[in-house]
């Protein structure tokens, strides 16, 4: 048996609750893989999933959990041992695929990858898709030519996951970062994360100009609607912006003045599918650059799978900060 969150659908609506299972229950998988979870955490869709409040589950019932971290424990695939460390990432998990908010989770083993050296199984969902996401984004601008210089980089969203790690990440590797929040009051956060400036994300958010004053060298967006338009309007001569959320919406009300007058690039951030060679590279950049201070400020909290319930529900009315990590044995 192992302890899992199950999301089922029935006449009354969408129920979700801590359950026991059976592991004979886990469903089927290509090239299968059995990983006992040691810690997952809640992201953005996660809480949309545990809310039902957007369309993130396709199959019912439904274990949520997009991301996992544990060690095998049964192996079909040529890759992967008895033992071994991983870590698991979308691939439509908790969406089509029973998840990782569960102690036990059978896996497509093409999905996986190792658990960097340098983390922990917790570190990794302190991370997890919300800051492997943030990690795709900076490698995106870099590929592109973005470098530390003069002009800021705008981060949206700054006091979310995505937000926070590219803040983070941004801030260590020597990029000026305009923190873009609606939260005032997290001003000493987002300054500790490394954030020179602080933008009120209301300057933002509603419609601008389709040009606007040239502020920023770079752009990672995790909130999508005017703020991705504005932070288009606002990005200098040939900069570079990754979009990568919807948090204020999935449209995009913008001009294509940016694009033809500035030669902006916008570049879309998936991390769902995305290749293996590209996680593996985000991650072992991750495993360099993220120091046990740097996770403990930015996701200090851990819950229990009754706890992350909760959390899905505090997510989704913006009070989490940064990240919470769920421990599977607790
Ligand atoms: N492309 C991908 O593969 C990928 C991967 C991971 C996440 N995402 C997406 O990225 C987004 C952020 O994910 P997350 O895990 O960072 O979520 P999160 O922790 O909830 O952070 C979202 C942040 O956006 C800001 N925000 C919320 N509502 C807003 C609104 N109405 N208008 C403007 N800003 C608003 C808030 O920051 P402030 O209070 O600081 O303003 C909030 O903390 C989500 O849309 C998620 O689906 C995409």
């Amino acid at each position: 048996m192992f302890s899992a969150i199950l999301l089922e659908k029935n006449d009354a609506g969408v129920t979700a609750g801590v359950r026991a299972m059976e592991e004979s229950s886990l469903p089927e998988a290509a090239n299968p893989v059995v990983m006992s979870v040691s810690y997952s955490t809640v992201n953005y869709k996660d809480a949309l999933a545990i809310t039902n409040r957007g369309p993130v589950v396709r199959k019912w019932p439904m274990i949520p959990g997009i991301d996992g971290a544990g060690m095998v424990l049964e192996s079909s695939h040529p890759r992967w041992s008895v033992g071994d460390a991983v870590v698991l990432n979308g691939f439509g998990v908790g969406e089509t695929h029973w998840g990782c908010l569960a102690q036990c989770a059978r896996l497509n083993g093409n999905w996986l990858i190792p658990l960097p050296q340098t983390l922990t199984a917790r570190d990794a969902m302190a991370i997890g898709t919300a800051g492997y996401t943030a990690m795709l984004s900076v490698l995106a601008l870099e590929d592109a030519g973005v470098a530390p210089g003069d002009d800021p980089v705008l981060v949206t969203g700054a006091s979310g996951g995505v937000g926070s790690f590219s803040t983070a990440l941004l801030a260590a590797r020597g990029y000026r970062v305009a923190a873009s929040t609606g939260k005032a009051s997290e001003k000493p956060y987002l300054t500790q994360l490394g954030a020179s400036e602080i933008v009120d994300r209301e300057t933002l958010a509603v419609a601008g100009k389709a040009l606007q004053k040239e502020r920023y060298a770079a752009v990672i967006d995790s909130v999508g609607s005017h703020t991705l338009a504005n932070a288009c309007a606002q990005t200098r001569y040939g900069g570079v912006i990754a979009a990568c959320g919807l948090a204020q919406g999935m449209d995009f009300p913008a001009s294509v003045a940016p694009f033809i007058l500035r030669a902006v690039r916008l570049f879309g951030i998936d991390s769902v599918m995305a290749p293996i060679a590209l996680r593996e590279r985000a991650w072992a950049e991750l495993g360099k650059a993220m120091t046990s201070d740097t996770l403990q400020v930015i996701a200090p909290t851990t819950v229990s799978l009754a706890g992350a319930l909760n959390t899905a529900h505090a997510l989704m009315e913006g009070r989490v900060r940064g990240r919470v990590v769920v421990d599977l044995n607790q």
